[in-house]
């Protein structure tokens, strides 16, 4: 069977962490016989954009529909294109339209890698934070009225329905209940935010009613980013609404030494259409040009897209390979936000090198 897959590698240092992800892809395809067909895309891109006014072809839904997974770099370019417009134009376009209602996103401190968290050490940081991604405070409900006056009002309304946020939570309470710890922590903010969140709540507890095996902590958002600091080890899988999701799922990997590493599969979990599997991080306008971007949150996204496509071996295969690159811990290998002064290609040859074997 040939899996289909999109190679969509967007702006800045996506299109150098792109070719590394897709060389740990290949290599692993080649080692346990998976047959993949890459097709690349120049769209949801601010190049595209600056060249078609938008930043998607019409028949883009058409194109990607029937792929088995979309493989994403980053996307933006705020100096060319406002954040807002090239974001809405592309990526979140694509979790909304093929309905990938969880955004997984593992947190894991790698040996050979600083926590700037005093004395932490790998197995001490090691969770999951399960982002709601198509609702939520992502909504284009709301306007701006009386622009340019005293009165001007701008409203941004948070949608939550039923719906979505059971299935979200239902997929949190599994993966829970599949982990040793069987452990969930949702993010609430039912003090401050007295409509929905109070209602969050209550989501939380109707819905866990069906998995008694597992052990549910609420925590408010504000004291929850404290604890993801100070007690990182307490966490096993987090819950959160889009925004809240967001942020921690930036925080969780900068506890863990650099958001450089951190992946993320955009998942639609029925299957009806293509998963999306991305790094946490964007396209680094500070950095882009250098060639010392961090590969391995694409690389590590490659993995994710390997195990979703049915092929744990090959996802574990590539995760044993950047570890024990990141243990060797060679500064000529290595990059720069990892201690090193390598390069993103000699990092990313490096553990195409290991996957081969
Ligand atoms: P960013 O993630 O691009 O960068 C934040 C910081 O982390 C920068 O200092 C950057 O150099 C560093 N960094 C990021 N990835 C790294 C890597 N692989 N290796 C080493 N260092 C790395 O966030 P930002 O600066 O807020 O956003 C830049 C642009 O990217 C904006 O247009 C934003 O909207 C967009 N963005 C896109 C995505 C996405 O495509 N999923 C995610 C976040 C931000
Ligand atoms: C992410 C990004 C996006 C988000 C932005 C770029 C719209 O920060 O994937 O985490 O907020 O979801
Ligand atoms: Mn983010």
């Amino acid at each position: 069977m040939t899996h289909r897959i999109a190679v969509i590698p967007g702006d800045g240092i996506g299109k150098e962490v792109m070719p590394e992800g897709l060389r740990a892809l290949e290599a692993a395809a080649a080692r346990f016989g998976i047959d993949l067909a890459l097709e690349p895309f120049d769209f949801a891109s601010c190049d595209y954009y600056l060249e078609h006014g938008q930043m998607l072809p019409d028949d883009w839904f058409e194109t990607l529909k029937d792929h088995d997974a979309i493989f994403y770099g980053a996307v933006g370019w705020p100096e060319m294109v406002p954040d807002h417009i090239s974001l809405w134009g592309s990526l979140l376009q694509f979790r909304r339209r093929f309905d990938q209602y969880v955004n997984l996103r593992p947190c894991k401190l790698l040996p050979g890698v600083k926590s700037p968290l005093a004395g932490r050490e790998p197995g001490d940081i090691d969770f999951y934070v399960v982002r709601e991604n198509t609702e939520g405070e992502y909504s284009s409900v709301g306007g701006r009225m009386f622009e340019g006056t005293e009165r001007e009002v701008v409203i941004q309304e948070t949608v939550m329905t039923r719906t979505g946020v059971d299935r979200v939570l239902k997929y949190a309470y599994e993966l829970a209940a599949s982990r040793p710890r069987k452990q969930l922590t949702s993010a609430t903010k039912s003090n401050g935010i007295a409509i929905t969140m109070p209602w969050w709540d209550e989501r939380v507890k109707a819905v866990g009613e069906r998995y008694p095996e597992v052990s549910v902590q609420a925590f408010h958002i504000d004291i929850l980013a404290a604890n993801f600091v100070m007690h990182p080890d307490w966490f096993d899988v987090v819950v959160a609404s889009n925004l809240f999701g967001d942020i921690l799922s930036d925080l969780g990997p900068a506890c863990t030494g650099t958001i450089g590493v951190a992946p993320s599969a955009n998942i639609n979990p029925d299957g009806s259409f293509p998963s999306l599997f991305e790094p946490v991080h964007g396209s680094a306008p500070d950095i882009a040009g250098r060639g010392i971007a961090n590969p391995i949150g694409q690389v590590w996204s490659a993995a994710m897209m390997l195990e979703h496509l049915g092929h744990p071996d090959a996802g574990r295969a590539i995760v044993d390979a950047f570890e024990a690159v990141l243990s060797e811990g060679d500064p000529a290998v290595l990059t720069p936000d990892v201690g090193g002064q390598g390069t993103t290609e000699t990092l990313g040859r490096a553990i195409a090198a290991r996957i081969a074997g």
